[in-house]
């Protein structure tokens, strides 16, 4: 049971449970033109509670007496800080090996990591890095350059002792192109790096390709580096590409500091920058909630719709992966013990109305699209009446920047979720992945559920507010953001330490 739900929050184990993560990495391999979005359906209209003892108990918020310590209390000094340097490794070559450009697909989180992982290998080769290609996702839509992502300027700046990088191929190279890849099979495009390959095999694989044709194009690039056995130079360096070199373009961040001051000043947001009156600021929690209807399809559970929710989903499930939805030949109450039901707005609201945060609490909520829309939300927003988003944080103004981007969308969830006192993902997946290794990283307090607790605690129908608070508080104790040390095959982007934190 144990190892079950660790591998939960750890990607590319394959199988099944690579799959319930990746959803939608699916989807576009099979619906490479995406399908249409499922607009509001009969499905939604008999959305209830479905812990509704839980939920009348929560509402009253009968505290009990063993919750002693206080939610929002920040996470003590672990003894552990970065120790990046400001240079990982030799010094820049002499010479370049010559360019290599990747092509990244993938939502925000999958990209980011690639362009870490980008860094490293233009390293291992002493190759220079032409700023990646961000391809756009079937799914998502969103045609965002990494210069409309990120500062660029600012990422070339803090790794220019570490690795040459340049906005653009020279001119001599401008053939080397998305469609001149897209368009033939080509000699210098390296189309089959091994998920997790070596430092080995890119000298062996790539170097030769680099020094015959002056630049190599790798793509498929996503997890083609592998966690394990590299120098811990190149292991820094990728630390120090997601935490220094990485930082969001400025209006990202103005927007995002916007929210934040919002959040934390509710009635007088315009004085927040001039006196940075800490005393007065307010705290509160961020919440990735990713309930979509890919999820909720794709995990197989029961989510309380009643038939017609069913019935939808199973559809759904035929359509797009026609049979190859392993769960489904679990009972929900399989499903639910072994931790592989995402939790709804719901079960969320329980979860965190448990640890001990009150109806004051301030949560911004940080998702795409719940599937079931405001019907499922509305429970969740019973327990936590001053929940917000960025749409009603925001003006249509402030947002006409990044309307419909997703990418962008998700960088300003990415920003304020660093920026929160508490932040805790709904199910695991990619954003929750990085910012459990962000946050780390900078010592944060960050919810990891266990979802096997939670399963199994939400399919006891009798039990008490206090026993469901009880297990809920000790089965979290040692999940808010403690230092856990990686394990081989683990993400170095999750768990930092000890590749990319010492000992103080
Ligand atoms: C919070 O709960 C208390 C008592 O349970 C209630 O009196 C109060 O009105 C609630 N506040 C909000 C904002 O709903
Ligand atoms: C890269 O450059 C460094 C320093 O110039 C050198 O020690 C190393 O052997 C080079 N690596 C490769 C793969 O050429
Ligand atoms: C729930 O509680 C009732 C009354 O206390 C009891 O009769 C019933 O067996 C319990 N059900 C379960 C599933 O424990």
């Amino acid at each position: 049971m144990k190892a079950e739900h660790q591998n939960l929050y750890q990607p590319h184990k394959g199988g099944t449970l690579c799959k319930m993560l990746f959803p939608v990495l699916l989807l576009t391999l099979f619906f490479p033109l995406g399908h249409a979005q499922s607009s509001m359906s009969p499905e939604f209209s008999i959305i209830k509670p479905r812990h509704s003892r839980l939920l009348k108990s929560a509402l009253q918020r009968e505290t009990s007496a063993f919750l002693l310590s206080d939610p929002w209390a920040p996470l003590e000094n672990q003894g552990w800080r970065s120790c990046v340097e400001s240079r990982n490794g030799p010094a820049l070559p002499e010479k370049s090996e010559g360019y290599i450009q990747v092509f990244l697909d993938g939502g925000l989180n999958q990209q980011r990591m690639g362009i870490c992982d980008a860094v490293a290998v233009a390293k291992i080769l002493n190759a220079t890095l032409v700023i990646p290609y961000l391809e756009v996702n079937p799914v998502w839509k969103d045609s965002s350059s990494f210069e409309d992502i990120y500062d660029v300027d600012h990422f070339i700046d803090v790794l220019k002792d570490d690795v040459s990088i340049v906005k653009e191929l020279p001119e001599e190279y401008s053939w080397s192109t998305r469609e001149y890849y897209a368009t033939a099979i080509r000699d210098n495009r390296i189309k089959v790096a091994p998920v997790h390959a070596s430092a080995n095999w890119y000298l062996e694989n790539v170097l030769p390709v680099l020094r015959s044709y002056g630049v190599a194009a790798i793509s498929p690039f996503s997890h083609r580096l592998s966690f394990d056995n590299l120098p811990m130079d190149i292991q820094r360096l990728r630390c120090k590409v997601n935490f220094q070199a990485l930082t969001f373009v400025p209006h990202i961040r103005t927007l995002g500091d916007a929210l934040i001051s919002r959040l934390r000043y509710p009635q007088d947001p315009l004085k927040v920058t001039a006196a940075g009156d800490k005393e007065m600021a307010g705290k509160f929690v961020v919440l990735h909630l990713r309930f979509d209807k890919d999820m909720a399809a794709h995990s197989a559970c029961d989510f309380g719709g009643g038939k017609a929710e069913k019935l939808a989903l199973a559809k759904y499930r035929q359509v797009i992966w026609q049979g190859r939805v392993l769960n489904s030949q679990f009972t929900d109450e399989e499903l639910r013990s072994l931790g592989r039901c995402p939790m709804t707005p719901e079960e969320v609201g329980l979860l965190l109305a448990a640890l001990g945060f009150d109806n004051s609490t301030r949560l911004y909520l940080a998702s795409h699209k719940v599937y079931g829309g405001e019907a499922r939300i509305s429970t969740l927003r019973e327990l936590f009446p001053l929940m917000e988003d960025k749409k009603n944080l925001a003006s249509s103004e402030e947002r006409s920047q990044i309307k419909g981007k997703a990418s962008l969308l998700a960088a300003v969830d990415y920003y304020v979720g660093m920026h929160s006192d508490i932040f805790i993902s709904a199910s695991p997946g990619n954003m929750h992945n990085a910012m459990v290794g962000h946050r780390t990283y900078l010592n944060l307090k960050t919810i990891k559920p266990s979802m096997a607790l939670m399963g199994q605690l939400f399919l006891n129908k009798n039990i008490s507010w206090s026993d469901f608070q009880q297990s809920v508080v000790e089965g979290h104790q040692n999940r808010q953001g403690q230092i856990r040390l990686r394990k081989p095959k683990q993400s170095i982007y999750t768990y930092p330490a000890p590749d990319c934190m010492c000992q103080a």
